[in-house]
């Protein structure tokens, strides 16, 4: 079989990368699998820059020539804020102009039109197609189809059911960065033998067997030796044995947990989620007691001092609004290094982010 027409997800992940890579470089970004520890550690650096540079006029009007002779299709058929109108906002930093379709009810898909033919339709019109769509595997499906046609463009998955959420991994781990190291020169610097992660703890809380951006991050982790896991979820809702037996044949350590107040004092970090029952058959998630894995008022002395309290937003009852004004809060920081870690992901899969690191060191002293 054509390997156009097969469940890609059947294939070794090595193979899956491949496929989805060019050069030993991103093309299509679909799974998280496709970062090593040295390209994260790039990026990071690329978003911190891109933010620096940003800033001044000179630097903003440098950032807006990067991709103006290129094209971008925000195809988001599932519903979207942060991470539709952060890809918006990072293609606006590059000056990408950019269009989109939110709503397949608008298209031809009304006259009949697959949901493929919609995209390899975007594919002759864009340079990029950045996409959300409900359906795990789909985008993967999509990035391997659009190999085999003569014009192919890169795939950039915004969500792909409860599969999985790559780039929001990626501004997850930056925030992470941000947090593990307040120092900017030190970030810009990062030395590719510091593993900042090492010894910290990380609690996922809430409904980790139906949320993708715990699913990407977890995969992400896997690249920092010596990071600890906890999985504080109801039995119902837990992680699923696949990331665990990932986690395994990393050597993360990792634990399943039930009671959210016993374990905050151990967290460096704490990534909240919201129930995920848009994926219930039958409301069966509304039965569940989620009072042990919310982060409530009552446990705040518990909390380390410098906890970094984050979700992908948005948020339901799990996380009190008390935390909102609380330098730990990094919920909103989450939101704008989203925005500059996708331009940086973008610059990537353009190849302009040689041009943005020249642009940096002729311009700033570290
Ligand atoms: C998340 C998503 O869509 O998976 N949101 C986001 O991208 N910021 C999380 C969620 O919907 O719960």
């Amino acid at each position: 079989m054509d390997v156009a027409e097969e469940d890609p997800t059947n294939l070794p992940t090595k193979r899956r990368v491949r496929l989805l890579n060019r050069d030993d470089r991103l093309f299509h970004v679909i799974l998280a699998q496709q970062f090593d520890r040295e390209l994260i550690d790039h990026l990071c650096r690329i978003a911190e820059m891109t933010r620096i540079i940003a800033d001044a006029r000179a630097g903003a009007r440098f950032l807006n020539t990067l991709l103006s002779h290129k094209r971008a299709m925000l195809y988001f058929i599932q519903p979207s804020t942060r991470t539709f109108l952060s890809f918006s906002a990072a293609c606006q930093v590059l000056g990408m102009p950019h269009n989109d379709v939110r709503d397949s009810s608008t298209s031809s898909e009304v006259k009949g039109e697959t949901e493929e033919d919609t995209v390899r339709v975007l594919s002759q019109y864009f340079d990029v197609i950045i996409m959300r769509h409900p359906s795990e595997g789909f985008a993967e499906t999509m990035a391997n189809k659009l190999n085999t046609m003569r014009r192919c463009i890169p795939l950039i998955n915004g969500g792909s059911g409860k599969d999985q959420h790559p780039t929001q991994a990626m501004l997850d781990i930056y925030t992470l960065y941000r947090c593990f190291s307040p120092s900017l020169a030190e970030r810009i610097r990062l030395d590719p033998e510091r593993n900042l992660f090492d010894g910290k703890t990380i609690a996922f809380v809430g409904d980790l067997k139906r949320g993708r951006t715990v699913r990407s991050l977890a995969y992400l982790l896997t690249r920092y030796p010596g990071v600890r896991l906890l999985f504080v979820a109801p039995e119902e809702l837990q992680i699923s044995e696949d990331i665990l037996a990932h986690l395994s044949r990393y050597d993360i350590e990792h634990e399943l947990k039930f009671d959210l107040p016993e374990v905050i004092g151990e967290c460096d970090a704490v990534y909240m989620t919201r129930v995920q029952d848009e994926h219930d058959k039958a409301g069966e998630s509304g039965s569940i007691d989620l009072s042990r894995f919310s982060l409530t008022r009552d446990i705040e002395s518990r909390l380390k001092p410098d906890l970094a309290i984050m979700h992908p937003l948005p948020r339901r009852t799990e996380l009190d609004t008390y935390y909102d004004s609380d330098p730990r809060a990094k919920y909103w920081d989450q939101m704008r290094n989203g925005m500059w870690m996708r331009a940086a992901l973008i610059a990537h899969v353009f190849n302009v982010d040689g041009a943005i690191l020249d642009h940096y060191f002729s311009h700033y002293n570290y």
